[in-house]
């Protein structure tokens, strides 16, 4: 097939060559994000391969079709980033990667909970200034504390796992309950209650129409006072404004971000010989309580070799064998 691939960095054409090794895709490899203005770089395509921050909405989707594309290969888990039922009717077969490492982004949520609660990103600066003053670094145990998994699905029941072992009592809410977080000692219980009780708490649902905002003001209200917020699912779970004012008000003592709302215009660049345009952001960087990645968690060899290889093998059966031979969990529409 031939695949344009958008928003390459070097990782990703190191891994998608490695993994095309034998599947002989024809790739090209382009550094724009896609767009409605870079859609039609995909001329002569039949496939274009895209990650979370390229726009895959309607008009788009219809740009694709015009110029010939009918497969679009998410190297991603999330597909909020695309209109399903534009891409139905037009006929466009989406698949994506369902699972590649939910350990990765665990392992990540998990170093951001460390991080925020023992000050570490504060300590290292101390430390490299030859400041090894103690004071405002104090942190608490985790074992018996009380963790809050909001979407038990494959990364959400890692991280219950992972939190069970450092003898967490963990709670969860999850529309579908899931047996391996049960058979963990996971206490599934309403959302409002997981709020009021949890110490820690921390999202792995899809980003939908109905968890948009899910962390909004109200919730953010009935959480404990000093509550620590991990997102690494998607930005719009929370938000941002509401979460702000949880900070300024003391309600939200810990903040940890790998996702951002209005990331799509910020994260994956480099920008630091620019001046921030984005005022909340800017804004949640002088709180010395918050810490934020740049979309990472997903971000290790493991991760990275297993969504190239999903992403080619998907290719590779809609071409052969039809989209109807694509495992379920991978077919988007
Ligand atoms: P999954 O599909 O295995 O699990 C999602 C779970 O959320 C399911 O059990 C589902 O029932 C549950 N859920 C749906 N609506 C809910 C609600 N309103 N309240 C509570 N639970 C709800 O997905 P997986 O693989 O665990 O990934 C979760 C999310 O993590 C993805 O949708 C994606 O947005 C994000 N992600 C972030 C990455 C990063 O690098 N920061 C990398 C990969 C995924």
């Amino acid at each position: 097939m031939r695949v344009t691939v958008f928003s390459t960095k070097p990782y990703d054409r190191t891994f998608l060559a490695e993994a095309n090794e034998k599947a002989g895709h024809e790739l090209t490899f382009l550094e724009p994000r896609l767009t409605a203005q870079t859609a039609r770089l995909a001329e002569g395509s039949d496939a274009v391969c895209a990650f979370v921050n390229d726009d895959l909405c309607a008009v788009v989707l219809d740009q694709l079709t015009d110029v010939g594309v009918r497969v679009v290969a998410l190297r991603s888990a999330g597909f909020n980033n695309v209109d399903v039922v534009a891409g139905r009717e037009l006929g466009l077969t989406v698949v994506r990667v369902p699972e590649y490492s939910p350990h990765a982004v665990a392992e990540h949520t998990v170093g951001l909970i460390l991080a925020l609660n023992r000050k570490i990103h504060r300590a290292y600066n101390r430390v490299r200034e030859h400041n090894f003053a103690l004071t405002g670094l104090l942190g608490f145990d985790l074992h018996g504390r009380t963790v809050g998994i909001v979407g038990t699905g494959r990364i959400g029941v890692c991280v219950a796992q992972i939190m069970v072992g450092f003898g967490c009592r963990v709670l969860a809410s999850d529309p579908c309950p899931s047996d391996t977080a049960a058979a963990a000692g996971v206490q599934y219980v309403p959302l409002e209650r997981l709020l009021t009780e949890s110490h820690i708490v921390t999202l792995h649902c899809p980003l939908t129409a109905d968890t948009r905002h899910l962390i909004d003001a109200e919730r953010i209200a009935r959480c404990r006072a000093g509550v620590m917020l991990i997102n690494t699912g998607r930005g719009a779970l929370v938000d941002t404004r509401a979460v702000i004012d949880g900070l300024k008000s003391g309600r939200i003592g810990y903040l940890g971000l790998d996702v951002y709302e209005e990331e799509s215009d910020l994260f994956f660049e480099d920008r630091s010989e620019r001046v921030l345009g984005d005022d909340d952001f800017a804004r949640l960087t002088t709180f010395p309580n918050v810490l934020i990645t740049g979309h990472q968690a997903f971000f290790t060899e493991d991760g990275l070799h297993n969504i190239a290889e999903t992403t080619i093998a998907n290719l590779s059966t809609v071409e052969h064998d039809g989209p109807g031979a694509v495992p379920t969990a991978a077919l988007v529409c």
